[in-house]
């Protein structure tokens, strides 16, 4: 298991900043700070403790990576990988187990793609999605350990945003492709469990934490019926933050019937404004 190449030459030590080189099963930079190269594909770059509850849980990821095999997702993850049209890096912040990274690399053949995500138990599986894929345990509140204007396309679907990281490791001429749940996706769930609310002025605040250092380039939304199996809906509430949550959950296991729902997302392309860091 190996990083792809242009993953590398963008990665930088997260304790110097330099650049880093493959070392046998690890990483290292030119003062010999080093990182491994986990069996499982991935690399930790971490090197101070994240608080906790940040990362999802290993009951997250799996309910996460189950309803996203199942395909209910794909038509989104299809529309993410048409606005990354590059043969140059794409990062993923808050990758996850790595879905919608895969899709991107599949229709970009020349492009190479880095999975950020503070929870390993995800990256293990993104590190497999597919080969292209470099996968990087790291905090995205922390400065990121990448070069800067090293990233073509970067992409954020339900993940923590961080602007001045998305700007400073952007290339002058890169997107970001946002992804995030609008008011009333999944809002039938909330007959069967006790829903954490999507905040109604999320939308808001996701332009106002961009517009400083982006211009927001296209925006659609994406609203879609789906009947969810028992099964299914109980992925769809343990991969999300009511997971966290046992009290609200009891519903779950009452439910016998399929239940017809509406997803329902906005997806936004923004392009990086020159600003003075
Ligand atoms: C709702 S999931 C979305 C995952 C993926 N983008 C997807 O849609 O399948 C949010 C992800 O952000 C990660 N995450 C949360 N806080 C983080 C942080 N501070 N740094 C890096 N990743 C973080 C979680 O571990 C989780 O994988
Ligand atoms: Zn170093």
């Amino acid at each position: 298991m190996t990083l792809p190449d242009a993953v590398v030459q963008a990665l930088r030590c997260s304790v110097c900043g330099d650049p880093v080189e493959p070392a046998g099963h690890a990483l290292r930079c030119p003062k010999r700070h080093s990182f491994d190269l986990a069996k499982q594909g991935y690399v930790n770059l971490l090197h101070a403790k994240v608080p906790a509850g940040t990362a999802d849980t290993a009951e997250m990821v799996a309910a996460r990576a189950e309803f996203l095999a199942a395909g209910h997702y794909a038509p989104l993850a299809d529309l993410v990988a048409r606005q990354a049209k590059t043969s140059g890096l794409i990062v993923d912040a808050g990758a996850g187990t790595g879905y919608y990274l895969a899709r991107a690399l599949e229709r970009n053949p020349g492009a190479s793609g880095l999975a950020f995500d503070v929870s390993a138990t995800a990256l293990r599986r993104a590190a497999k999605a597919q080969e292209r894929l470099g996968a990087v345990v790291w905090n995205l509140w922390e400065p990121w350990p990448l070069a800067g204007g090293s990233v073509s396309v970067l992409l954020n679907v339900f993940a923590p945003r961080n602007p001045a990281q998305f700007h400073r490791v952007l290339r002058p001429d890169g997107v970001l492709v946002v992804v995030s749940p609008r008011n009333g996706h999944l809002g039938e769930l909330a007959s069967v469990v006790d829903l954490l609310d999507v905040d109604p002025r999320k939308e808001e605040r996701l332009d106002s934490g961009l517009t400083g250092r982006f211009e927001l380039a296209h925006r659609e939304d994406h609203v879609r019926g789906l009947t969810l199996s028992p099964e299914d809906v109980r992925r769809a509430v343990m991969m999300g933050p009511t997971a966290h949550h046992p009290q609200r959950l009891a519903g779950l296991d009452r439910l016998r019937d399929p239940v017809e729902v509406t997803t329902s997302f906005v997806l936004s392309v923004y392009r990086p404004r020159r600003v003075a860091e």
